[in-house]
């Protein structure tokens, strides 16, 4: 995940760019790293009966297509996103499975949703990037029918997500312009503070405030971790402006570095997240 900690415009020109890139190419790894999560989610989506779900941050289209399938003709999933490439993926996605998903290009913190047209709202990892939250949950709560659920899953803190920042940490050394991670920011882990995200949800109307911590044990092959360990996070950001020298060490420093997480043909980590459930007054 490509970890700017700035907001609004560089978040979008970030997902239009290098990080919606890096998530379109990788798009069958990381669907397989977080179909757990995927699993948690929709289940917890679908037992509430909606007929009309939307799906915040959508990317490439995972959770939207998942919801779709499993409401079938009694629903519909819209899924909303401000990364081109990201939803070109999706629909792409979506036209090859005959799976009638739509997909929105927009800013959900500022999209003129129809009021009161959803029936459950819902994220994988794709709430924490809104410059203002407040202003953005306002207006998915305004988008939301009375009684409608919202249910994200999002990282909690990078002390507890070692695996997540292995990478910078290990190249930190060679590559001191690596950004540091900043607290509380639009990106990977603006939502690490549950108390935070209390109070975001509560100054943006939505009531029933749930936040519960999820420990999911993900995995993915082997033979992708150096493409996901040097393409998402903060060492994408600044690893190709490096010369080629430099570069290799980082490379090869990197993959040492996360050698406790492979077994076998398998890289294997825990994702230590919230699952964040709300209700629409
Ligand atoms: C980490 S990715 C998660 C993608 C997807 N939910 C998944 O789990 O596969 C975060 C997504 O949030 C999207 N995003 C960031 N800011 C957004 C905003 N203001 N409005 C809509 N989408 C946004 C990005 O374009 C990206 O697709």
């Amino acid at each position: 995940m490509n970890v700017a900690h700035q907001g609004g415009d560089d978040q979008k020109a970030l997902w239009n760019g290098t990080a919606g890139c890096a998530w379109v190419d990788a798009q069958e790894t990381l669907d397989q790293m977080y179909e757990p999560i995927e699993q948690l989610l929709t289940d917890a989506i679908v037992a509430g009966g909606p007929r009309r779900v939307l799906d915040v941050g959508c990317g490439t289209g995972a959770t939207t297509l998942a919801v779709a399938r499993r409401l079938g003709a009694h629903g519909e999933c819209v899924g909303v996103d401000v990364s081109e490439p990201m939803l070109a993926a999706a629909r792409g996605r979506a036209a090859r499975a005959g799976t009638p998903a739509t997909f929105v290009r927009a800013d959900a913190q500022t999209h003129p949703f129809e009021p009161a047209s959803f029936d459950a709202v819902m994220s994988r990892f794709g709430v924490m990037f809104f410059d203002d939250p407040v202003r953005a949950f306002a207006s998915l709560r305004r988008a939301s029918r009375a009684g409608a659920e919202l249910r994200c899953v999002v990282w909690r803190s990078p002390d507890e997500n070692p695996f997540m920042t292995t990478a910078e940490r290990a190249a930190a050394p060679l590559l001191p312009s690596v950004p540091p991670r900043v607290a509380d920011a639009p990106g990977q882990f603006g939502f690490a503070s549950s108390e935070r995200v209390q109070r975001i949800l509560e100054q943006s109307g939505w009531t029933g405030i749930d936040i519960q911590p999820i420990d999911v044990d993900c995995t993915f092959p082997e033979r992708e971790l150096t493409r996901h360990a040097t393409r998402f996070g903060p060492l994408a950001r600044v690893l190709d402006d490096a010369d080629e020298r430099t570069r290799a060490r980082v490379v090869e420093t990197v993959r040492a570095a996360f050698e406790p997480y492979v077994h076998g043909a398998e890289v294997r980590f825990v994702a230590a997240c919230w699952m964040i459930a709300a209700r629409a007054p």
